[in-house]
């Protein structure tokens, strides 16, 4: 299906090469023949440093309105010590996944020739709005001998269903139909308890994914031992950070990694990211690779309405073979518009 309209896309194109490859993104998704209406919203270390904004709530509600969001990358260069750890991570990418409700996390692997998991397709459904990252805690008589940290992690009933309800949906599409859920039910009772009974009543809808479950530590082995286990992995939104590292790792680093920030009830705007950060250190020399934006960008034409062009532009990446350090931006991304 084409919708019959323009989409109406924010693009945050970040810092470092962010740009660059958010740049190359957009020239693919528009040799597919895809129309969007961008505007560029100017976000990140740099704009942080420049004027001290990081995510004001008036361009949170504007950003909510568009149909969709792409961003690059964010983040300082590595040494540079002028932002304080967390500043952008929770006042920018948590304020917008808190913010437009991106319950889903959404990340896709294949494994590329030559990784540890080569030719195996998984995915990874991760809650993105509660769990530890919901900030509950607090310290008590901080920088004292008696001092007290809790970090508690939120997992509510609404919140865990959505995200596996997605999942289920995610799996019931595969060729063969498994979903795994990866917790550690053995020592976080209440929290395993709750996502376990979710998955057990959900899977009654869904006759067809063959479920299983493992236990985080032991997920972390058979990623890297027997990846071709996977179809998709749901999982909490720690676990699922953690895990979505390692699977890059076993796929072929994270250069390949897209992610979806997705707000599946669309009440708010869904945002699509490579998993990938700034690389400061090859600003400007045309050695970004763009293969993580534009497999980002594959996600977001789908939840657009735009399935086939998404799955070209996922093919293209899937089929692409060139030397990735001799063809840089511009040669990958020529290549890629030429197997459209
Ligand atoms: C990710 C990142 C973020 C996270 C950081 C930057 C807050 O690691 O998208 O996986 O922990 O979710
Ligand atoms: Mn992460």
């Amino acid at each position: 299906m084409t919708n019959q309209h323009t989409h109406r896309v924010a693009v945050i194109g970040g810092d470092g090469i962010g740009p660059e490859v958010t740049a190359a993104a957009l020239a693919v998704i528009a040799a597919a023949g895809v129309e969007l209406a961008t505007t560029n919203y100017d976000l990140g270390a740099a704009r942080y440093l420049r004027d001290g904004v990081v995510l004001d709530d008036a361009t949170l509600e504007e950003l909510r309105g568009f149909d969709a969001i792409l961003l690059g990358a964010i983040g300082p260069a590595i040494g540079d010590t002028r932002i304080p750890g967390g500043v952008l991570e929770r006042g920018l990418l948590l304020k917008m996944r808190f913010g437009l409700d991106l319950y889903v996390n959404y990340r896709p692997f294949h494994g590329v020739a030559g990784s540890i998991a080569e030719g195996c397709t998984f995915s990874i459904v991760r809650e993105n709005t509660e769990g530890p990252y919901a900030g509950e805690g607090g310290t008590l008589r901080r920088a004292t001998a008696h001092e007290i940290a809790t970090q508690g992690s939120v997992n509510t009933r609404f919140g865990v269903e959505r995200c596996v309800r997605y999942a289920f949906e995610r799996a019931s599409t595969l060729s063969n139909p498994r979903l795994t859920l990866v917790h550690k039910t053995n020592v976080l009772t209440f929290a395993g308890d709750l996502w376990s009974r979710v998955v057990t009543e959900v899977a009654r809808e869904y006759p067809a994914v063959a479920v299983d479950y493992n236990h985080v530590d032991a997920a972390c082995i058979y990623l890297v031992e027997n990846p071709g286990r996977y179809g998709v992995i749901v999982t909490d939104n720690l676990f699922g950070d953690i895990l979505s590292d390692l699977a890059g790792a076993v796929t072929g680093g994270i250069g390949y990694a897209a992610s979806a920030n997705l707000n599946p009830a669309r009440t708010g705007a869904s945002m699509f990211e490579p998993v990938h950060g700034a690389a400061h250190d090859i600003v400007g020399t045309g050695r970004a690779n763009p293969l993580a934006a534009v497999s980002s960008a594959a996600l977001m034409l789908e939840h657009l309405g735009e399935e086939a062009a998404a799955r070209r532009l996922s093919r293209a990446v899937a089929d692409f073979d060139g030397d990735v350090a001799t063809l840089g931006t511009a040669g990958i991304t020529a290549q890629l518009i030429e197997r459209l």
